[in-house]
């Protein structure tokens, strides 16, 4: 089978497209037949050996649309559709492969309503914007500030809030992206971090290390997904409880982020799709700026 493996870190030029063994479902896990799959920034990172040196070499990827081959025993079935997110760094399991084998409960039936490559851009990105969310503990009624709202997190983060019900504003990049935010529910959205309110948010989910601490609720909750922005500053002083969220693979989430989907709550966005043989390719183009969307790759 084919898998998309690096033996050194560095640009594009180290990605190959090599022939591994093929895999069986070990016990507790399910075998998928890959069907596409898309570029998130640790696989940019992880390639270029950014956030640092793991055990090469490696098989990429941490998303995955495809179809059960084995379903071992659990309630899934051969020929069915499904999506799944792989902790690559952590489990060593990339996902840019022919087959993959994944613990049961981190796979779940796709999306009904989205074809394989739609599909392929929502695990980590859902998963991500689910949990933090959550931590949030954002309800109905309050307030919440999603800081890099455009971005792929960020954006399906802005509309599962905005279907649970919480008013949502929005900080993104540049103003093009503003009728983007507010078509998908923001209030209010800015790109100019001292337009916001002063301790205003009941909570704050930054995607990009604006640590727009003056902004939320003493009281409040602050998340932030950029790992490598630093930590986000002490706030214990005014009782806001902060965190930097990292994303676990989760069957149950990603069947409640189907369910978003399915009743046209949340909109994907594909910039483009390679095939596998254009791997490189599609680095380059996820490399570039001003995308409006994910970069799928279709096996
Ligand atoms: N901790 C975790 O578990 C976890 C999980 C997923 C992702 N992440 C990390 O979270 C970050 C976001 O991921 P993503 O997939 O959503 O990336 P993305 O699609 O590139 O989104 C980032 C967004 O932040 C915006 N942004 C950057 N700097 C900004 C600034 N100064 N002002 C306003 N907006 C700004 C970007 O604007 P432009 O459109 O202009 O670039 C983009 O829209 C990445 O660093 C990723 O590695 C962490």
């Amino acid at each position: 089978m084919r898998a998309v493996r690096i033996d050194r870190f560095g640009g594009v030029e180290v990605l190959r497209v090599e022939d591994v063994p093929e895999i069986g479902a070990g016990r507790g896990e399910v075998l998928i037949a890959t069907v596409a799959t898309s570029i998130n920034p640790v696989d940019d990172k992880t390639r270029s050996g950014a956030i640092g040196e793991f055990p090469l070499p490696m098989t990429l990827g941490w998303d995955l649309a495809g179809v059960v081959v084995d379903a071992g025993s659990g309630e899934l079935r051969p020929g069915q559709r499904v999506f799944a997110m792989s902790h690559q760094l952590g489990t060593g399991q990339g996902t840019w492969a022919d087959l993959v084998a994944l613990p049961a409960d981190s796979v779940a039936p796709a999306p009904t309503s989205l074809t394989a490559a739609e599909a392929a851009t929502l695990p980590l990105i859902g998963l991500t914007a689910l949990q933090t969310l959550n931590w949030l503990e954002v309800g109905a009624g309050q307030r919440l500030l999603v800081a890099g709202a455009a971005g792929a997190v960020g954006a399906v983060a802005l509309q599962i809030a905005h279907a649970r019900g919480v008013r949502v504003d929005a900080l993104v990049s540049k103003d093009s992206q503003l009728d983007f935010v507010r078509s998908a529910g923001a209030e209010f959205a800015t790109t100019n971090p001292a337009d916001l309110p002063a301790r205003a948010y009941d909570a704050i989910f930054d995607t990009f290390g604006a640590f727009a601490t003056e902004a939320v609720v003493d009281g409040g909750r602050y998340a932030s997904i950029a790992t490598q922005a630093g930590p986000v500053p002490d706030l214990s002083a005014r009782d806001v409880a902060t965190t930097i969220n990292q994303v676990r693979a989760d069957g149950a989430g990603l069947r409640e982020l189907a369910g978003y989907v399915d009743e046209g709550r949340i909109a994907v966005r594909i910039d483009s799709t390679f095939g596998l043989h254009r791997i490189r390719a599609a680095h380059e183009r996820f490399a570039e700026r001003g995308r409006d969307g994910k970069v799928v790759v279709t096996f």
